[in-house]
């Protein structure tokens, strides 16, 4: 725990796995939506994002993570195997004879929407919208934001009217989707305001394939820049999930998150005053040496693999168990259709993001 500047934010920096678990879990620590100088500008977006349970705490946040966790069950999501699994072979089996693929734009992207898409209750003929509104949001949303955030504004305003006709459709003419369990009434009469309603579906859309795609190509790299890894998955397919808490671990999606202190607390011998603010950097914790042994090996069986790429606590991530089985199927599956897939050249370019993993491109043939 150090007092630290990340991008012109100040705060407690936090690198450590012990410390982060520790924030992540302890009632002290609160989470708080960051409200940029420029907000003015911003104003559907800040709204948006203050209704997201992401930046909720309880009573509020229980009480929405409960209603969402309800149509956002392992039978939904179990649901969707065959569908992941036919969207991935449909999917390779289209860039399998032109002998080479940008696996972000060409599969991982594609399936990991047409997945939240289909439990949301997306039609595919609205797919295309959503990859660059919801990257604006995201680079909005960016500690390194630099630019005005006008587009991110724009962005937000969009996917707001698409979702606000959609709930209003599915409420009369409901469908077995989320967006349709959501909008009527949980068994106790409980149920989300529109506000909520609008923000979780944003939440889930962004949250749902921007994360999971970086997964699928980070994880891909990792393999092929370890080719004696990726020769032990090829021989033994059923190593895909420790194969693929290892991608978490090794290159996490998710880099970054924040929370600020409700009360004085002490961690790790210092004191966090109230209202003083944390970055606690997952993608750090996850190479601590003092918590995982050989930190910088990416090793596919790797147990335990404790990792915090999907976060802890009350906040830990709603959508693990459908990132893990997409990552899971996409990386089987395009190992077992493209057997000799290599890098199409050594200059891979990380995106300038701060809170998340992402390249720019991944070409392979
Ligand atoms: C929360 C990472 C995929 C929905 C989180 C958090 C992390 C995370 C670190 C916790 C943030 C915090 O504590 O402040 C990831 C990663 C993913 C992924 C690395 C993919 C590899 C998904 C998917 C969905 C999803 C596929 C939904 C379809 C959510 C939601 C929350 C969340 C709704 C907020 C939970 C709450 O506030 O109670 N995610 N996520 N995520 N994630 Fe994910």
């Amino acid at each position: 725990v150090q007092r630290g500047t990340l991008i012109k934010h100040d705060g407690w920096v936090v690198t450590g796995y012990k410390e982060a678990l520790h924030i992540l879990k302890h009632p002290h620590f609160k989470t708080r939506m960051p409200i940029p100088k420029d907000s003015k500008d911003n104003k559907r977006l800040i709204r948006i994002q203050k209704n997201m349970m992401l930046f909720k705490n309880p009573p509020d946040h229980t009480r929405i993570r409960s209603l969402v966790s309800k149509a956002f069950t392992p039978h939904a999501i179990e649901a969707v195997r065959t569908s992941i699994e036919e969207t991935a072979h449909q999917l390779l089996v289209r860039v399998q004879d032109a002998g080479e693929m940008e696996v972000k734009s060409d599969f991982a992207f594609p399936l990991a929407m047409a997945t939240i898409a289909r439990i949301l209750g997306v039609s595919p003929q609205d797919y295309p919208q959503f990859r660059k509104r919801a990257d604006l949001l995201i680079r909005t949303t960016d500690l390194t934001r630099t630019e005005k955030t006008l587009d991110g504004e724009a962005a937000a305003s969009e996917l707001l009217d698409y979702f606000r006709s959609l709930v209003k459709y599915r409420l009369h003419y409901p469908e077995d989707d989320l967006i349709s369990k959501l909008v009527g009434e949980a068994d106790d009469g409980d149920k989300l305001d529109e506000d909520e309603l609008l923000a979780t579906c944003i939440l889930l859309i962004i949250a749902g394939h921007e994360t999971t795609v970086n997964l699928i190509g980070n994880g891909v790299v990792s393999l092929l820049k370890n080719p004696d890894q990726l020769i032990k998955l090829k021989e033994e397919p059923s190593l895909i999930r420790s194969a693929v808490e290892e991608c978490l671990r090794f290159e996490s999606p998710t880099q970054l998150t924040a929370r600020f202190a409700a009360e004085d607390t002490e961690v790790g011998g210092t004191t966090i005053k109230s209202g003083e603010q944390i970055y606690l950097l997952l993608g750090a914790a996850n190479r601590d040496p003092m918590r995982f042994t050989d930190p910088d090996i990416f090793d596919i069986t790797r147990e335990p693999n404790p990792h915090l790429a999907f976060g802890t606590g009350n906040h830990f991530c709603l959508g693990s168990a459908l990132a893990r089985l997409e990552a899971q199927i996409a990386i089987n599956t395009l190992l077992q259709q493209l057997p000799n897939l290599r890098l199409e050249n050594d200059r891979l370019q990380w995106r300038r993001l701060f809170g998340f993993r992402s390249l720019e491109e991944l070409p392979i043939s």
